[in-house]
C-alpha cells in the first residue's frame, strides 16, 4: 500500500509551528511526525517527559527535524498555557493545536466510580478547552490559525464499556462546532478527525487484540481492514493545508466505513 503521505509535496507545511497534545505516542505522534516531515516547527506535550524524549529522538530521526517536548498534563490550565509559552518562544508563533491527549479504558457503567468518569472526562474534553483557551491568542495572531480536535466514533452509537470516552468525544465534538462559530472571525478554523479502528494504537491493543477478537472487529469493517496511523495523519496535514482553507466545525470521520455499517442482524455479505 503506498504511503498516504507522499501525495503531499515536500516542505508543504514550512513556516508552520504546531503543538501537538498526546504527540509521545500513537495516532498523534504519527500527526506530528508527519507534520514535522512536512517541513513544520513541532512541540509535542504529554504528562512523561521521558515518553517525549523518545518520541522526539525518533520523529528527529525519520524526519531529520528537531522536535521540542513540553510535558504538561491538559488537565491543568496553567501546565498547558506554559506549554503554548514554550513553544512560541521557541519558534516564534503558533499556527496548529492539535487536541489529542486523551485516557481511555474498558469499564461497564454499573461498575464505573464517579472518579473514574471524571478523569476521562477532565482529560479528553476539559483538556482540549483548556488547551484551545490557552493557545487561542497565539492561534489569533497568527491569522491563520487550526485547533484539531481528535474525536472518535464511540458516541455515534452507545458503544459499550465506553460511557466515559463517549461522553467525552461527543462533547469534544460539540467544542468543535462551537469554537469553529465562535473563533472564526479570528481567523481559526476548528475541525475535528474521529479515526475509527487504528492499528498499532494503545486503543486497538485494548480492544480488539489479534486472535479471535481483533479478527471480528475486522471483519465488521467495509473496508476489510484496520486503518493506518499514517492515514490519519494524512487526514491532518489536509485539514492544516490551504486545501482545508474552507473547512471548518466539521469532524472527519476516518474509519474505512466502520461507523456506517449497521450492525448485520444476521445477514453477511
Ligand atoms: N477500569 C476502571 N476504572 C479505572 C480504570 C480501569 N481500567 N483505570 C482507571 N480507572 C479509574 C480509577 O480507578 C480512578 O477512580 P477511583 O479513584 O474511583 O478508583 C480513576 O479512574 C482515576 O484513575 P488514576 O489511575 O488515578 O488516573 P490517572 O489520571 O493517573 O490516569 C488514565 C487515568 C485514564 C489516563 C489511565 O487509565 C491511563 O493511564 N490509561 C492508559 C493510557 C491511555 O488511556 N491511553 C489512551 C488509550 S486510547
Amino acid at each position: 500500500m503506498p504511503n498516504p503521505l507522499d501525495v503531499f509535496r515536500d516542505n508543504a507545511l514550512a513556516g508552520h509551528v504546531a503543538i501537538v497534545t498526546g504527540g509521545g505516542t500513537g495516532i498523534c505522534r504519527g500527526i506530528a511526525a508527519a507534520y514535522a516531515r512536512l517541513g513544520a516547527d513541532v512541540c509535542i506535550v504529554s504528562r512523561k517527559q521521558d515518553v517525549l524524549d523518545a518520541a522526539a529522538a525518533a520523529i528527529a530521526t525519520q524526519t531529520g527535524r528537531t522536535v521540542l517536548g513540553v510535558a504538561a498534563d491538559v488537565r491543568q490550565p496553567d501546565a498547558i498555557a506554559r506549554a503554548v509559552t514554550a513553544t512560541v518562544e521557541r519558534f516564534g508563533k503558533l499556527d496548529t493545536l492539535v487536541n489529542g491527549a486523551a485516557g481511555n479504558f474498558l469499564a461497564p457503567a454499573a461498575a464505573l466510580s464517579p472518579n473514574g468518569f471524571r478523569t476521562v472526562i477532565d482529560i479528553d474534553l476539559n483538556g482540549t478547552f483548556n488547551a484551545a483557551r490557552a493557545a487561542f491568542e497565539a492561534l489569533q495572531r497568527a491569522g491563520d490559525g487550526l485547533i484539531l480536535n481528535i474525536s472518535a466514533t464511540l458516541h455515534h452509537h452507545g458503544t459499550p464499556l465506553q460511557i466515559h470516552a463517549s461522553a467525552a468525544k461527543a462533547g469534544v465534538d460539540a467544542v468543535t462546532r462551537n469554537l469553529a462559530v465562535e473563533w472564526g472571525r479570528f481567523g481559526i478554523r476548528v475541525c475535528g478527525i474521529a479515526p475509527g479502528p487504528i492499528a498499532d494504537t494503545e486503543g486497538m491493543r485494548r480492544l480488539a487484540p489479534p486472535g479471535e477478537v481483533g479478527d471480528k472487529a475486522r471483519a465488521a469493517i467495509p473496508a476489510g481492514r484496520f486503518g493506518t496511523i499514517d492515514e490519519i495523519a494524512a487526514a491532518a496535514v489536509f485539514l492544516r493545508s490551504p486545501a482545508a482553507a474552507y473547512v471548518t466545525g466539521h469532524v472527519l470521520v476516518v474509519d474505512g466505513g466502520h461507523v456506517v455499517a449497521a450492525p448485520p442482524l444476521g445477514m453477511t455479505l
